[in-house]
């Protein structure tokens, strides 16, 4: 059977109630600084644990380097990141100054091997930046224990990964700082956007000044309107009250989001059982909760050979796929520029990119799609 569907890989879920809330702002005076901004964050922290310290920002990548700022990580120092992520989990640490110290990944899950990353560790290190990939959560309890240990501070990039839980507490909790985006395509989105949050109340609190060039108060703290001082230095990586009404409406539906991903993944993953040189990427085991971001496929062997051609042949057929991630970072031309790059280092994370598809799981899809999904993956392999 062949599709005459059209099927993206992804497409952000905007209904009338999120163009009404971002209606309702533009017709009012305060467009940021807000109210939209802080109930946000409020909502967010309730959502994840209501003991969360919560910072609304422009972007994930903004999130990630308001945290290695804020936890005093520059020049110097060490930071172990997976070989397998966005480019935005290591740039952070080089814009900071330090030293990202790429770690291969797991095939099981894409996320960081623990035995390599306890190997890697030196006087310099200073923190793990960790990732949660696709939204399959790492193995928290042997992380923290690590960072204990070596005395660390843990960052947890968890982009892709609103609603993933470890043994019931959601990521972004266990680490120093959780960053998370709210990129279109995302589980929830503002347009772009981001939250940091903390178990430290203070950090937070730091971050909300420096993410506002480093003011020291807020408009309603001002006596005399426009009075401030800037004790600190700081950016604009402010979250504006428009994108924060959208966010909040998006958070609103998030248990329906969760569940129709949970479903697609279930469906489309059983589909894919019995198909030969093809692994998913999945939770190790129910402790592990997966938030569902996409259904990433590993092809093996003869198949391996054939991914762009298998892409390309889904995408005829009105498929849409996506790779995550494009190539292992140290191979991208920044990092192998200034690093030099060792393929035999990351033979999974190389697997994962060259040899890696993700299948779309998201709302968009129904239960008919995702069996033309299914099926039509299941035909492309097969034909060879
Ligand atoms: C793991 C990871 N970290 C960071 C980012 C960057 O997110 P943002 O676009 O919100 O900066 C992404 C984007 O997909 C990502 O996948």
């Amino acid at each position: 059977m062949t599709t005459t569907r059209e099927i993206p890989f992804a497409r952000p879920w905007i209904t009338d109630q999120d163009r009404d809330a971002v209606m309702e702002v533009l017709r009012g005076n305060i467009l940021t600084h807000g109210p939209q901004n802080k109930a946000f964050e409020q909502e967010f922290a309730g959502f994840v644990r209501g003991d969360a310290s919560c910072a609304a920002v422009s972007s994930c990548m903004a999130a990630l380097h308001l945290a290695y700022l804020e936890l005093g990580i520059g020049p110097g120092d060490e930071v172990l990141v997976p070989a397998q992520t966005h480019v935005a989990t290591a740039h952070a640490v080089e814009v900071v100054g330090a030293t990202p110290v790429f770690v291969d990944c797991e095939l099981q899950t894409g996320n960081m091997d623990l035995d390599q990353l306890e190997s890697l560790i030196t006087p310099q290190t200073r923190a793990i930046g960790l990732v949660h990939f696709v939204g399959i959560p790492c193995a928290m309890d042997a992380i923290m224990e690590i960072a204990q240990a070596h005395g660390l501070k843990v960052i947890e990039d968890c982009a892709l990964a609103v609603g993933s839980r470890y043994k019931g507490t959601h990521v972004g909790m266990f680490g120093d700082v959780g960053c998370f985006s709210f990129y279109p395509v995302k589980h929830i989105t503002t347009g772009d956007g981001g939250m940091l949050i903390s178990r430290h109340q203070s950090l937070t609190e730091r971050v909300i000044k420096t993410r506002g060039f480093g003011v020291d108060r807020t408009f309603s703290e001002r006596q005399i309107p426009g009075m401030y001082d800037v004790p600190s230095l700081g950016f604009n990586y402010r979250m504006s009250d428009i994108n924060a009404a959208l966010g909040r409406v998006q958070l609103g539906r998030i248990g329906e989001i969760l569940d129709i991903r949970k479903r697609n993944f279930a469906q489309l993953k059983a589909l894919l059982a019995d198909i030969d040189n093809v692994v998913v990427l999945d939770s190790p085991s129910s402790e592990f909760v997966n938030s569902h971001y996409c259904l990433s496929v590993i092809l093996r062997n003869k198949l391996a050979e054939r991914r762009n051609a298998i892409v390309a042949e889904l995408r005829e057929l009105g498929i849409g796929t996506s790779i995550y991630y494009p190539q292992p970072v140290p191979r991208m031309t920044y990092y192998r520029k200034k690093y030099g790059y060792d393929e035999a280092r990351y033979p999974n994370a190389t697997a994962i990119s060259d040899q890696g598809i993700a299948l779309p799981i998201g709302p968009h899809l129904t239960s008919d799609d995702i069996d033309a999904v299914g099926t039509t993956f299941r035909e492309t392999c097969l034909r060879g």
